[in-house]
């Protein structure tokens, strides 16, 4: 199977752009085909999570064609009412859980594969279902692992969120554009995601306020018509980007970025001993020496993302000191300590929190991924580390990283995608 092949010890510097945003693009690709007429979108990222929604919505009869890499037109006008949403490509991905709220705010009626996706914790989807049902649809889970939701009519309704959920704020969202009356949404998630999807429905002609916080205000209106859009920079891969160049003591620029999307992960590097500095769309992460150790929870935008734990805990795990890290959204989501106390690091965890006895280095290991967000925690330890690694089941990391090794290549890292042990033995012998 491919893997990557690691020679770390290099600092990362350069620039490195960052790709649409694969979280935002599930939602607006599922909120796409709920209008007849065509819509155009830009800054999609190339990552296998989305070629999956787009071959599902394919499937279901939608019009996808593709402009370039990046944009995609699509039509979804031959979709019919009442036809089950269920391939392969439907029950890879978590998103396509989103297929629910398009279809049964464009039709009343939807009858969609359970998503799967990253295996980080129980992961329901009571919060969806109770947010459907406030908006009249029936909703029932049928085997072999079907949700089904219909309704005469849907009606706005008063919808508090039990948790704070990207998935199912958004999923409400598409859900009552088109019912008629006012719905309200309480405790909605702020992530700006949920605000992309908003913003690309009402371009689409929906009348949608307050996303961003925690009332989501929807009116009605009788339909959706075509768009153009372009999709926000994704968050957590300049993220990625961000702890990789600190724990690599680099220096690098990260470009096509909101800053302010990116708040609490440089007040935590700056808390640390980084330099951030921020213009419009950049930002460049300087780290010159060990830094320091501190403690983290995950929380809801606009708190430390859990999408961005394992590679905050890859770096205290190189800091001066004892930090903690408390994962309070999944509870399986530290899954890739094993593998980091493979290359010396010294955590234990305890429940959701992780305690770091940050190591002076790490030293090169066979490494698997457990998940997306890990996967590329592991990749970052391993260019930080001394020696060669080996980081396997990267198919979990191309679900949401584009062109991963190549932009990192870029910034003067050492990995390559190999498959046989000649390809790994030419690697070793290039780069020394
Ligand atoms: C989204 O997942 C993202 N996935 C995740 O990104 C991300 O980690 C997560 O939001 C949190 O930011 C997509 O956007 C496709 P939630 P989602 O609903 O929507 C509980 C990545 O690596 N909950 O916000 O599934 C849930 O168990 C991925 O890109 C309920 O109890 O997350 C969790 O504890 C992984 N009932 C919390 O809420 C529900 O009905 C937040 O989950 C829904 C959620």
């Amino acid at each position: 199977m491919d893997h990557y092949i690691v020679k770390g010890g290099n600092s990362l510097s350069g620039e490195v752009e960052i790709a649409g945003a694969k979280n935002a693009a599930l939602g607006i690709l599922a909120a796409s085909v709920m209008t007849n007429e065509t819509v155009t979108i830009e800054n999609i990222p190339d990552v296998s999570d989305i070629r999956a929604i787009l071959k599902a919505i394919q499937m279901i009869g939608a019009h996808v064609e593709k402009v370039d890499r990046h944009c995609y037109r699509i039509n979804g006008s031959m979709i019919s009412r009442g036809s089950a949403v269920d391939n392969d490509y439907v029950r890879k991905i978590r998103g396509s859980y989103y297929l629910i709220g398009a279809l049964l705010g464009k039709h009343r009626c939807a009858s969609v594969a359970l998503p799967g996706g990253c295996n980080i914790g129980l992961r329901p989807i009571d919060q969806h279902i109770k947010g459907f049902r406030a908006l009249g649809a029936d909703v029932s889970l049928v085997s072999p692992g079907m949700v089904v939701a219909e309704a005469e009519v849907l009606r706005g309704s008063h919808i508090y969120m039990d948790v704070v959920s990207v998935g199912a704020t958004i999923n409400i969202m598409m859900a009552s554009v088109m019912a008629v009356g006012q719905t309200i949404i309480e405790n909605a998630a702020k992530e700006p995601h949920v605000v992309d999807v908003a913003n690309f429905l009402n371009s689409m002609g929906a009348n949608i306020k307050g996303a961003g916080t925690d009332t989501i205000r929807i009116r009605g209106v009788e339909r959706l018509h075509g768009t153009n859009y372009s999709i926000i920079p994704d968050q957590i891969e300049a993220g990625t980007f961000m702890f990789a160049a600190a724990a690599t003591r680099g220096d690098v620029t990260i470009r096509n970025v909101i800053p302010k999307h990116l708040e609490s992960l440089s007040a935590k590097l700056k808390e640390i001993g980084c330099q951030i500095h921020e213009s419009d769309d950049e930002l460049r992460v300087v780290a010159t020496r060990r830094l320091g150790a501190t403690n983290v929870k995950t929380l809801p935008y606009p708190g430390f993302p859990t999408d961005m734990q394992p590679q905050i805990a890859v770096l205290l795990g190189l800091s001066r000191g004892v930090s903690i890290v408390t994962e309070s959204i999944f509870e399986n989501r530290f899954k890739y300590v094993d593998e980091l106390i493979k290359m010396g690091a010294h955590v234990t965890v305890e429940g959701n929190t992780a305690i770091i006895d940050g190591v002076e280095k790490y030293t090169g290991a066979r490494l698997s991924s457990p998940d997306l967000r890990a996967g590329a925690a592991l990749v970052t330890a391993a260019l930080a580390a001394e020696g060669f690694s080996e980081v396997h089941e990267i198919h979990y990391i191309e679900r949401g990283y584009e062109d991963f090794p190549e932009k990192l290549r870029r910034l003067g890292a050492e990995i390559e995608i190999i498959e046989t042990e000649e390809e790994k033995r030419k690697f070793m012998f290039r780069v020394g």
